[in-house]
């Protein structure tokens, strides 16, 4: 397993991160457990949570497969996201839509459409204090590696309750570090050398190079935490049957396969690849994602070497 160096909290963790915003909702208890097991048997110490992932099942499921070897994985929590409220009926109806999904999967566009979503709850001190400690009873723990503020505004950021009471849970010895979980604006905002933010979690893919932004203005160290490595996997496949030139660029790598199989490979070697000092966050709950994205994990052409396929589809690389 690649590892990366944390300095905020002076530790070596894989640098492929477990994403379990599925697990709890999509993914039920049984199998999240079975493939959480399976991926920090392959190694993965470090994992994504949020009280809002899983309709609000995510924490307790990841508590559940982490007791017994806590000192061996890494977690991060999050505050500001609260889950939807699901009806009792609806969460009867859980476990039969998974089988339904299972049996024909076209019905995952009609089932995520009618799913309530989280939503965002403004951050104040008192929520952050209480949301920290249900989270450590969720998760079956006295301390998290990482508290991230979800989604937070560039105002949120910058104030100073805010700042003093993600200080004080850091004191308390609740959370090591502190993180944050948004968009551009928000990590811009994070980059400044007078706030408490070391890492910086935000989504990173070609058609979304937000991390060589990132990389352009960051003057002390930090640890990117990337996501967003197969969202644009459809509109990147549109572009290569529409230019062929792009799929010859791609041979020219050794990428090999159909137009889909190349564009996964290369959005998975994009994502490590300008991430290399950081973690890259994957959703890996089919066995064969697991063993592929292990597979390509430092195994891909430099970013020197995607960078004419990245300017090519419209989009610059940093590393
Ligand atoms: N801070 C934020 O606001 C924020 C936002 C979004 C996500 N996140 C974090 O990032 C994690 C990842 O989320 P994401 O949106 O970036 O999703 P992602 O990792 O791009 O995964 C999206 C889909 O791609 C599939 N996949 C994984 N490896 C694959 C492969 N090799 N070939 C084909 N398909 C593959 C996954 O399937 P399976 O899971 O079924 O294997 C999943 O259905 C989340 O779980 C969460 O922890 C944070």
């Amino acid at each position: 397993m690649k590892m990366v160096f944390v300095e905020a909290i002076g530790s070596k963790v894989s640098s492929i991160g477990f994403g379990c915003a599925s697990l709890g909702s999509r993914i039920g208890t049984r199998k999240g457990i079975e493939t959480l097991e399976r991926a920090y048997e392959a190694g993965i110490t470090w994992y994504d949570v949020a009280p809002s992932y899983g309709d609000g099942m995510a924490e307790s499921i990841w508590g559940e497969f982490a007791s017994g070897k806590r000192d061996g994985v890494y977690v991060c929590t999050k505050v500001g996201m609260r889950p939807p409220k699901t009806s009792n009926t609806m969460r009867l109806l859980k476990p039969l839509s998974r089988v339904a999904i299972a049996a024909v999967p076209a019905l995952k566009q009609y089932v995520s459409r009618v799913r309530p979503t989280p939503f965002k709850v403004s951050l104040s001190a008192q929520l952050i204090r209480s949301s920290v400690e249900e989270s450590l009873v969720r998760l079956r723990t006295d301390y998290v590696d990482v508290l991230a503020l979800h989604r937070p505004t560039a105002e949120e950021l910058v104030r100073e309750d805010i700042i003093r009471a993600v200080e004080r849970v850091v004191q308390d010895g609740k959370v090591r570090a502190i993180s944050v979980a948004g968009d551009l604006e928000a990590g811009i905002t994070a980059l400044n050398e007078s706030l408490p933010y070391r890492f910086i979690q935000i989504a990173n893919a070609p058609l979304e190079p937000n991390l060589g932004k990132l990389k352009e203005r960051a003057h002390r160290q930090r640890t990117f935490v990337t996501h967003g490595t197969f969202s644009g996997l459809e509109r990147i496949v549109a572009k290569f049957h529409a230019r062929k030139e792009l799929l010859g660029a791609l041979g020219d790598l050794g990428y090999r396969g159909s137009p889909t199989e190349m564009a996964i490979a290369f959005l998975a070697d994009y994502a490590f690849a300008t991430n290399s000092a950081g973690v890259t966050l994957v959703s890996m709950f089919k066995k064969e994602h697991l063993d592929f994205n292990l597979q390509r994990l430092g195994n891909g052409p430099t970013p020197e070497r995607l960078n004419d396929v990245v300017a090519a589809l419209g989009a610059g690389v940093k590393e």
